[in-house]
């Protein structure tokens, strides 16, 4: 199979519409720890993390992205996808509801940040009392929001492993349908959570808590979902509502990933900017324009890694090559 062949051959299990998730079920160290040695194994796992792209297939990749993006979509049509995104993200959701939540352990390796209190191991002190039996002083209260929320398959995960009582969730999503989904999740708890409609790039948040005040800002495949021109006033706005010291967790969609190879010409909104089937939109990340976009505003980058995975079917002995972009910036501490 030649190389581009390999790079666009993703016709399994991503499905038309909806390929953001992360499929990702078993546990690892952050970054992946199965490395591909022998091009022979390829066939002997699922996946291989930390892939390395040659010259050859960064090149396939160029040349698949340049035929898809070269005949772009009418200035009206653009705005139609601009001006009813949250119409396109409500049908979305009318049509898959809560189907594809997803239990997302992964999360808590990625960004342990999320639930420092999951599974804390008990700790024995020196007069072997155990860190259950010391009276401790309760921690802090901690504040995590999350624009996009979508159905909760960030939020959920982390009101259902943390035990912090002091923790507090916020999320909003421009659909209305999303949250209402989500409000009906069993493991929605409203004494710790709060979800509600917002358009993440109004200029002017209108938010249930105060500037300065939030410990953590999640971006999980959102800020691909947002017009390139409006990013930045999300990233002005996520440095405005986080505390000093506090921190922006952002994952998404990385340049080539197989998701952007796929699009058929007649889906560019403009570079690097698709719109898919069902009218949803998404953008593919380089490194630099997040370092670009979050380091302009004021953040200090903590980390900037992209994860390229390869996903293997043994099946059908088919290689899908997945790029995300996995960072962490921090609002100074003054
Ligand atoms: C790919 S989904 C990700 C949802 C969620 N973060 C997750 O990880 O499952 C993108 C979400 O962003 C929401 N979204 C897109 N643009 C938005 C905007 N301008 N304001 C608020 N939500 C937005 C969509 O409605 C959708 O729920």
């Amino acid at each position: 199979m030649s190389q581009l062949k390999c790079l666009v051959s993703i016709n399994v299990k991503v499905r038309k519409g909806f390929c953001y998730e992360h499929t990702r079920h078993r546990k690892k160290p952050p970054g992946g720890s199965r490395v591909l040695k022998r091009n022979s194994d390829i066939f002997s796992f699922n996946a291989w993390d930390n892939v390395e792209w040659d010259d050859e297939q960064e090149a396939a990749a160029r040349e698949a992205v340049s035929k898809n993006s070269s005949v772009t979509l009418s200035e009206d049509q653009v705005n139609k996808f601009e001006n009813d995104a949250d119409k396109f993200w409500d049908s979305f959701y009318d049509i898959h509801e809560n189907r594809f939540f997803k239990d997302r352990h992964w999360l808590f390796t990625e960004f342990p940040e999320l639930a420092p209190d999951v599974k804390a191991p008990e700790r024995v002190y020196s007069d072997n009392t155990t860190s259950a039996q010391k009276p401790s002083t309760p921690p802090p209260p901690r504040r995590i929001f999350e624009p996009g929320c979508g159905v909760g398959n960030t939020i959920l995960p982390i009101l259902k492993y943390s035990q912090d009582a002091n923790l507090k969730v916020y999320g909003c999503d421009f659909s209305a349908k999303a949250i209402d989904i989500l409000k009906e999740h069993a493991d929605f708890d409203s004494k710790r959570c709060e979800a509600f409609v917002m358009d993440a790039t109004n200029p002017v948040w209108d938010v249930p808590f105060e500037e300065n005040s939030i410990d953590i800002i999640v971006l999980i495949f959102v800020l691909s979902a947002i017009h390139p021109d409006k990013m930045k006033t999300v990233a002005e706005n996520c440095y405005k509502y986080l505390k000093p010291g506090g921190l922006v967790l952002l994952r998404d969609y990385g340049r080539y990933d197989l998701a952007q190879l796929r699009f058929k010409s007649g889906k560019c909104l403009q570079d690097n900017f698709y719109v898919r089937g069902d009218g949803t939109r998404v953008y593919f990340f380089t490194q630099d324009e997040l370092k670009d976009l979050f380091g302009g505003v004021g953040f200090q980058e903590e980390q900037n890694l992209v994860d390229r995975r390869l996903q293997v079917n043994r099946g059908r002995m088919l290689k899908m090559y997945r790029v995300w972009i996995q960072t962490k910036f921090r609002k100074p501490n003054v």
